[in-house]
């Protein structure tokens, strides 16, 4: 049986990480096997990458290399890790995929979802997830959560381009509605972990990997 992706996304300060922990911490209770990953990063390539597009010392980065790292992040990220787990049966849980790169680069840096998504074909060698929750709050709140640590590059962007990054998902969120499903993040951590919680349940069910 080929395995499941299921994947996280959401702007700044959206929780996706905790969220993305406790839905893997929920999984464990069952038998099949799961996997948690994250992007950019992944593996040890792709953690390298990572450090590169995070350092604010990187500010001079144009917005087209600033793409081919996350693709190249995740180029190497699906083919050694991500695709071997799903053919093992796994259950993949990722904080961020694809559609970050959807949402930061085309719409947050204005380069065009379309360029994005043929470039994005191409890393992900086909692969789309199966499932995608959709973490939204209002950019401001988000900043607010983030308040008194050190800023990486990204969180160091106006609010215009957080503001476009969030307008980006809600597209997003919209027209892919059988995949994505759009949380309210704007509300306390445990309420938020039940409702994904509920989705991820459904999709289980309808995937017949679980019994009602
Ligand atoms: P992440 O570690 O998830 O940061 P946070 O938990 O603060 O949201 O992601 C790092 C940053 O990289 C984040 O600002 C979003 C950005 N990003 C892109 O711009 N494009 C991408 O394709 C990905 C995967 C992330």
């Amino acid at each position: 049986m080929r395995g499941l992706l299921i994947t996280f996304e959401g702007v700044e300060g959206s929780g996706k990480t905790t969220q993305a922990l406790r839905l893997v911490e929920y999984l464990k209770g069952y038998e099949f096997p799961v996997v948690f990953s994250r992007e950019p990063g992944g593996t040890q390539i792709g953690e390298r990458i990572r450090e590169i597009l995070l350092d604010p010392e990187s500010k001079g980065m144009h917005r087209l290399t600033e793409l081919f790292l996350y693709l190249a992040s995740r180029n190497q990220h699906t083919r050694e890790k991500i695709l071997p787990a799903l053919k093992s049966g796994s259950i993949v849980v990722l904080d961020r995929y694809a559609d970050s790169s959807v949402a930061y680069q085309g719409y947050g840096r204005e380069l065009g979802e379309k360029l994005v998504s043929r470039l994005n074909k191409l890393a992900t060698a086909g692969l789309r997830p199966d499932l995608t929750i959709v973490i939204d709050l209002p950019v401001a709140v988000g900043q607010q959560r983030k308040a008194g640590g050190s800023p990486d590059r990204l969180e160091q962007e106006l609010i215009e381009f957080h503001e476009r990054v969030r307008t980006g998902y809600l597209k997003l969120a919209r027209r892919a509605a059988g995949r994505c499903k759009l949380v309210n993040g704007d509300q306390p951590e445990d309420q938020v972990a039940l409702r994904i919680r509920e989705l991820v349940e459904d999709f289980l069910i309808r995937k017949g990997v679980i019994k009602k």
